[in-house]
């Protein structure tokens, strides 16, 4: 058997995120070795909760989960709060998962300290897959300078070039903490594929699709039509997608990308985020035609595979 992708998520996790994590804790081919969180969907301590809990549904609480860094790096706070409203008297932000709550602790040792010694002890390739905002990535990178060079791959959830979700010019993840995300953007990773909201757009799960996903029977299967069902209501109320009655589930995209990298379509490119603006903060200005003449420095995926992706939800899910 060929040998399997080794990975560690740095996730925030809401619904997307754990999505994510079942998928690399569960795929034949990933060797999920991590986990570490950081805030972004939820405040740290639920989104560690969060990861836990996931960890605890599907059977694999050996996977450790390392908890990191609560705020943005150089700002106080997020740019401005991102509210949620559910009808869940006891939950009214829908800040946990609709799954029993774990009553494990995370490991002892911080993330961003756990993401430095294993990446200087490593004798394998680990990809690093952030999907929340970059902050313990930054955090890493300034730390220790040799980071971004211990790192063979690097495959990020954030941005967009056309679409955006936070503000007309900005996508949640690199949104949140701005500074972080361009730190990690010029930190000389040699490999890095960004997976945007344009991508994670056109691999959308209908309803339908999530019924099926439910009907595997496994505890995945069944969480992630919660899951996405919870995801899919959200936008039908507040930003229709193509297909009705849909949604993105965009870090589980990142998981999918790394095993079948065709599953995504890409472009070199140069990326750098803009860091200033009240219009333009937080936006990922991807140079598709070259303008800058600076050095590209990530694949950025500009479209997605949704019959792929959902076919391997399902093979995977309906194993365990
Ligand atoms: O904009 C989408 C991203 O923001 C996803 O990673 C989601 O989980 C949130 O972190
Ligand atoms: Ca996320």
């Amino acid at each position: 058997m060929t040998q399997k992708h080794q990975v560690i998520l740095d996730c925030d996790t809401g619904t997307d995120d754990a999505v994510a994590i079942m998928l690399a804790a569960l795929h034949p081919k990933v060797d999920l070795v991590g986990v570490t969180t950081v805030f972004g969907n939820a405040p740290l301590s639920a989104t560690t909760i969060n990861t836990l809990s996931v960890l605890d549904l599907i059977g694999r609480p050996e996977i450790p989960v390392h908890a990191g860094i609560s705020r943005p790096l150089v700002r106080k706070a997020m740019p401005s709060e991102r509210f949620f409203k559910t009808d869940s008297v006891a939950d009214p932000h829908g800040t946990y998962l609709d799954i029993p709550r774990t009553s494990r602790e995370p490991a002892s040792t911080k993330a961003v300290d756990y993401l430095i010694e294993t990446y200087r002890s490593a004798t394998q390739p680990i990809t690093l897959m952030p999907v929340g905002p970059l902050t313990n990535i930054a955090a890493a990178v300034a730390l220790e300078p040799r980071f971004a060079e211990w790192v063979p791959q690097l495959i990020i959830m954030g941005g967009g070039h056309e679409v955006p979700n936070m503000t007309a010019s900005a996508e949640f993840n690199i949104w949140a903490d701005p500074d972080a995300a361009a730190s990690v953007f010029e930190a000389g990773f040699r490999n890095v594929l960004l997976v945007p909201l344009d991508a994670t757009h056109k691999a959308l799960v209908t309803d339908k699709q999530c019924a099926a996903l439910g009907a595997l029977g496994t505890p995945a299967g069944k969480a992630t039509e919660t899951f996405v069902t919870r995801r899919i209501n959200s936008y039908e109320a507040m930003q229709k997608m193509d297909i009705p009655n849909s949604a993105p589930v965009h870090d589980a995209l990142c998981v999918a990308a790394l095993v079948e990298p065709d599953i995504v379509t890409t472009k070199r490119c140069h990326v750098a985020v803009e860091t200033a603006g009240a219009l333009t903060l937080g936006r990922t200005v991807v140079d598709t035609h070259q303008r800058s003449r600076l050095e590209p420095n990530a694949d950025v995926a500009l479209d997605a595979n949704a019959d792929r992706f959902v076919a391997m939800l399902l093979e995977v899910f309906g194993q365990r």
